[in-house]
């Protein structure tokens, strides 16, 4: 956060356009949906509602299960919930982290031969790096189940020339504090469907006719951004380009210092259009000689944060006893995996100081 950002909120405030509604709203909704290429946006309050409604747009409920990578953050399997359909929880890339495309065709398959009802897929673009699109979208859409894009992390990504946020019938963005732009919370809905992002919109307004008095024909949600924050989003946005530059900067700073290091290898290095949101690494103990947490306890003693790579959602005591298709590569990760400090505020200083810590773990 910065002056841009101060001013824009400061004006915004100043408008008097103070609610869920007014022509930030309007503007950062236009304005991403230039970036990523799509048709509609609806600014949300977080990436999670984003997602809830956006399955519920599809129609997704009770009757349903929902294909959800089990290497994500809970509020991607938490949005299914939510609706009352299910997860059923798929593994991912060794090499990506992604979902595991191979897996795809037989699980839907599988569901479809056992009877259940596939309401959609949910691939996550995990860490800033889209999903392989090209190799997912035609197996959705020769099982006829739609495809909702969790792009929460990966603003600025691009795959095979598109934008993250472009795929599927719909995709979401987070701006939570830890993305790459932020609104201090919030999130968007993208789609090219006017009626499904329309539905979206009601939905989050309380399902609200647009009535002089107050008309519900349905149960709806209070789930829309503040004017004020998409001021607020609207200043992060015109630093975007920098953001991913600095991250992308220390990425390859991280790939050039691991690249003669044996046993350690960087999540997706080889996803040069990721928008390199989090840098982790993977380390195999046997060909390093130590443990991806031998490296977290140095750095955490020298007040470095990191963080283990998130723990598979199969294995979580709130998913306990999904249905789940896996081969062990997301708990490989978890157990052998670090994200490394990748902020793009990161000073010069501190990056220095962050490799220089590195260096000294690997040095002895
Ligand atoms: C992959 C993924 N999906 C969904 C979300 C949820 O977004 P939010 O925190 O804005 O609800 C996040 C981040 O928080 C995320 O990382």
């Amino acid at each position: 956060m910065g002056p841009l950002e101060e001013s824009y909120l400061v004006s915004a405030l100043r408008s008097g356009w103070v609610a869920p509604v007014g022509p930030e709203l309007a503007a950062f909704e236009r304005e991403i949906a230039d970036r990523v290429g799509v048709a509609h946006a609806v600014a949300l309050s977080s990436g999670t509602a984003a997602l809830h409604l956006g399955l519920l747009a599809l129609g997704v409920g009770p009757a349903h299960v929902v294909v959800v990578p089990t290497l994500t953050f809970v509020a991607t399997a938490n949005a299914v919930s939510y609706t009352g359909a299910r997860p059923v929880f798929v593994d991912c890339d060794p090499a990506t982290g992604n979902i595991d495309v191979a897996l795809l065709a037989p699980l839907l398959e599988q569901l479809r031969s056992s009877g259940r009802q596939v309401g959609a897929v949910l691939p996550v673009d995990i860490f800033g790096s889209c999903a392989d699109y090209s190799a997912l979208l035609p197996i959705c859409a020769a099982a006829g189940v739609p495809v909702v894009e969790d792009a929460a992390e990966a603003l600025g990504a691009v795959h095979r020339g598109r934008p993250a946020g472009s795929f599927g019938h719909a995709a979401v963005l987070s701006f939570n504090g830890n993305k790459i732009i932020t609104t201090s919370g919030g999130g968007m809905l993208l789609s090219d469907d006017g009626v499904l992002a329309e539905r979206v919109r009601y939905l989050s307004t309380q399902a609200r006719l647009p009535l002089p008095h107050y008309e519900h024909p349905e149960v709806g949600y209070n789930y829309r951004l503040s004017n004020l924050l998409a001021a607020v989003g609207r200043a992060q946005l015109r630093r975007l380009d920098h953001m991913v530059t600095r991250r992308r900067q220390l990425r390859k700073l991280y790939a050039d210092l691991f690249a003669a290091v044996p046993g350690v290898r960087l999540l997706a290095h080889s996803d040069d259009l990721s928008n390199c949101w989090l840098t982790c690494i993977v380390v195999d103990p046997e060909a390093a000689g130590w443990r991806a947490r031998d490296l977290a306890d140095h750095l955490a003693a020298r007040g470095i944060e990191t963080r283990p790579i998130w723990k598979p959602l199969h294995l979580q005591p709130a998913y306990a006893g999904a249905e789940a298709l896996v081969t062990g590569a997301a708990q490989h990760l978890f157990e052998n995996g670090l994200a490394l400090p990748s902020g793009s505020v990161l000073t010069e200083h501190q990056r220095a100081t962050v490799l220089t810590a590195i260096t000294a773990f690997l040095d002895n």
